[in-house]
């Protein structure tokens, strides 16, 4: 969930997907893609911060909420049954329920291809807020049933153009590397 300030402060909540992660030692990274019509656009682009939240399988459906509730003058976590905290160092709000919160500032951002309707931005992690719980790595953590949800985008069959609905998976670690 990518969470920033519409105009006049009122806060925004988009469910995210399109997105990686890289770091060199010198920076960590947040790169991913938003639509151009989408309110995180347009928010990105006027306060350069935001923030990127992981929720576990028990906020799914509030967070799918997010998109009902987009209104431009709607603070969209309030009314999707979620919790605003503030964030620490940038100006943008924290999903208080989502056990990891990115606080990124706007490092660079271009369009996907030249004209795109998609905008990749990539912002900088400045802050990061663990919950207690999910801090140790083990299946009670940040993974397995508590941890990271996967967004499993419409699976297709290649050969037949069959699809599937679009799936909610979990990360399982299979053994040590
Ligand atoms: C599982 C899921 C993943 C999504 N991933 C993206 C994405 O990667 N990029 C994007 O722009 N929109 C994505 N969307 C759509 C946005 O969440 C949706 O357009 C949202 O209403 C935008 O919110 P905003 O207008 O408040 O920014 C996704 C939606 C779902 C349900």
């Amino acid at each position: 969930m990518v969470t920033t300030y519409k105009e006049g402060n009122i806060p925004n909540a988009c469910p995210q997907a399109w997105t990686l992660y890289s770091g060199d030692g010198a920076g960590y990274y947040v790169i991913f893609s938003v639509i151009k019509r989408a309110h995180t656009y347009k928010n990105i682009l006027r306060e350069k911060e935001f923030v990127v939240n992981f929720p576990s399988s028990d906020e799914f459906r509030k967070c799918m909420d997010t998109i009902k509730n987009n209104s431009d003058d709607t603070d969209e976590i309030t009314a999707s049954g979620l919790t605003i905290e503030p964030s620490i160092i940038v100006n943008a709000p924290r999903i208080k329920e989502c056990f990891l919160n990115l606080e990124c500032k706007l490092g660079w951002h271009r369009p996907l291809h030249k004209g795109s309707f998609h905008h990749v931005f990539a912002g900088e992690v400045v802050h990061v807020a663990v919950s207690p719980d999910h801090v140790k790595h083990n299946s009670n953590g940040r993974y397995g049933d508590t941890g990271y949800i996967y967004n499993i985008h419409s699976p297709i069959d290649p050969t037949t153009g069959e699809q599937e609905p679009a799936k909610v998976g979990k990360i399982e670690p299979m053994f040590e590397m």
